[in-house]
């Protein structure tokens, strides 16, 4: 797995194999872990796994306006637990545990270095398409989903990628027999406090928490079975 090249193969992908039941049966296998079993760590290959399913997550204009802390520091974790109501058992127990930072305002406005970093390191575009980016990104995140509008409106597109990032990674954990869980159960305030302005682990200008997750091996069976709404209730077919 090159986890650093930039340029992934994807023209001559070839066609997956399309067992849809083992994936379902993942879907249906995962659920969010209450007790995680401190013993049993998943290994480096297998996160390696994780972060390379986060690293090919789609996000909007492929800015990937996100980053992921692996606090897997014993002490830091004994610090945000009282700030994590929520996280307390992925925080003892869990064997990754992982914060989604989402990038801030200024780094998604058109013509910021990260921005240009991404365009021209990155996607590689040619300068025509850098001008198309310049009119069609510009229009799309001040007039039409009017996301520059503010600091809010900002994070909270660059959180939504986040979010696809977490998704891709808990349904690929799954695939592999990994538990998770997904964690908003948080102050988000005072874990900024501890992991950005003490800790200094982020830099709080250009990113805040989005979501965070906890990844390992469950101590406990599940313990209730999936209750979900009929796709009757969710589905409306427009024909
Ligand atoms: C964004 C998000 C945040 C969540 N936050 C927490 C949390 O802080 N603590 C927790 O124990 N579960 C949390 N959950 C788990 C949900 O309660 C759980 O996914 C839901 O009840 C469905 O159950 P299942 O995932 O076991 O199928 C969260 C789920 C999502 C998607």
């Amino acid at each position: 797995m090159n986890t650093e090249a930039v340029i992934i193969p994807t023209k001559n992908t070839p066609l997956p194999h399309n067992d849809k039941k083992v994936l379902l049966e993942a879907m249906k296998y995962r659920y969010a872990t209450k007790k995680f079993d401190p013993a049993k760590k998943i290994s480096e290959e297998d996160f390696e796994t994780l972060l390379e399913a986060a690293r090919l997550s789609p996000t909007s204009f492929g800015m990937e306006p996100w980053k992921i802390l692996v606090i897997q520091n014993p002490e830091i974790r004994k610090e945000m637990i009282p700030y994590g109501w929520g996280a307390k058992a992925g925080l003892e127990g869990a064997s990754h545990f992982v914060v989604f930072l989402a990038n801030k305002r200024k780094d998604i406005t058109f013509g910021s270095p990260y921005v240009d970093h991404m365009l021209k390191d990155i996607h590689q575009v040619p300068p025509e398409v850098y001008d198309f980016y310049s009119k069609v990104y510009s229009c799309f995140g001040k007039e039409d989903m009017k996301i520059l509008d503010s600091e809010r409106s900002a994070f909270d597109w660059t959180s939504k990628q986040a979010y696809i990032v977490m998704a891709n990674m808990m349904t690929m954990a799954a695939y592999m027999g990994i538990d998770s869980c997904p964690l908003e159960g948080y102050i988000p305030d005072e874990m900024t406090r501890i992991l950005g302005e003490e800790r200094k682990l982020f830099d709080t200008d250009h990113y805040g928490i989005a979501v965070m997750a906890a990844f390992g091996y469950r101590a406990e069976t599940p313990h209730r079975d999936k209750s979900r709404k009929p796709l009757s209730e969710s589905v409306e077919w427009v024909k």
